[in-house]
């Protein structure tokens, strides 16, 4: 918290501020005393705090597979939407293996392998001038891809194409014997992950696990790109009682991951077993705070 509003509701100083208040004194001069500020207590606190709370796009993928896997029964499907060299599929991929799971989980990555298509607009496109995405970035080799991966494994599909002529009823209507236990958005695009959602809606259970990439673009803005799409979803835009829950144990201070809710699902997981039962008892314990 910030000390100036606590000393002006009249609350002591922190020990902090007054061993900061402290070093202070001893140095001499205003550019001593930033140069110490900046570089011995500013750069290592920013820099503890980033390696305790940062939020590393590949954490969550093990978390989630060992909470479907470990919790439900039968096999799931992981889907990623913008696959280009297949950078985060392969890590995908050898998460299976690592947790032994490559007959339960099959994961389904979509792209054209053409880059970039061309923007639909301001929703799609950077605040700055340079910042918006160009046609044809990202572009990549499908075929060196497949090799790729059909060297080492055989739990996964590559689609080609655009989204609107890839994401069939057909593969969605399959998704049914597979639930989705995580939904990989890394198609940049506010246009292209719209499309995405609209087409696998029906086969997202609640409880879904939904990764964004790019939620930050144009500082997170609810005008243009991912952050738009969760906004316009959490505003009614899939329905009534379809909403993005941000899921924080997840994604650390982020706002990457979020549970798909809705309560009009018409396909759900297949719990292990039972959580509640009507035998269920709450027990005392003793008067202290110990569990
Ligand atoms: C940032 S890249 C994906 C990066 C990849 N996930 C990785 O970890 O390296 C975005 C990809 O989305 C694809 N893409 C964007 N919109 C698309 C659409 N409507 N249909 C198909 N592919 C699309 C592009 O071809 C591009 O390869």
């Amino acid at each position: 918290m910030d000390t100036t509003s606590l000393l002006a509701r009249g609350q002591k100083k922190p020990a902090s501020i007054k061993i900061l208040h402290a070093i202070s004194l001893l140095l001499p001069g205003d550019w001593l005393k930033s140069f110490v500020f900046l570089n011995c207590i500013h750069r290592p606190r920013k820099l503890l705090r980033s390696l305790l709370f940062d939020f590393y796009r590949m954490d969550h993928i093990y978390d989630v597979i060992k909470e479907f896997t470990g919790n439900y029964q039968g096999n799931f499907s992981i889907l990623e939407f913008g696959v280009a060299e297949g950078y985060s599929f392969v890590k995908k991929l050898y998460a299976t293996r690592y947790l032994k799971c490559e007959n339960r989980i099959t994961i389904h990555g979509f792209d054209s392998f053409e880059g970039m298509p061309k923007d639909s607009g301001r929703c799609d496109q950077g605040l700055h001038a340079g910042d918006s995405w160009v046609e044809g970035q990202y572009q990549s080799d499908f075929k060196a891809l497949v090799d790729c991966c059909a060297a080492r494994y055989e739990n996964f599909q590559l689609h080609k194409g655009m989204f609107d002529a890839t994401i069939t009823e057909d593969f969605v209507d399959r998704l049914r014997h597979t639930p989705p236990i995580l939904v990989w958005i890394d198609c940049d695009y506010y246009t292209s992950a719209k499309i995405v959602f609209e087409r696998i809606l029906p086969a997202l259970p609640s409880g879904c696990v939904i990764y964004f990439d790019e939620p930050y673009f144009n500082y997170g803005s609810r005008f243009t790109g991912e952050a738009r799409l969760i906004h316009e979803i959490n505003a009614g835009l899939l329905g009534e009682g379809i909403e993005l829950v941000p899921d924080l144990a997840l994604s650390l201070a982020s706002n990457r991951i979020y549970r798909f809710i809705n309560l009009n699902a018409s396909i759900g997981y297949e719990p292990m077993e039972k959580r509640f039962s009507a035998e269920d008892r709450l027990l005392r314990n003793n008067g202290s705070p110990f569990p």
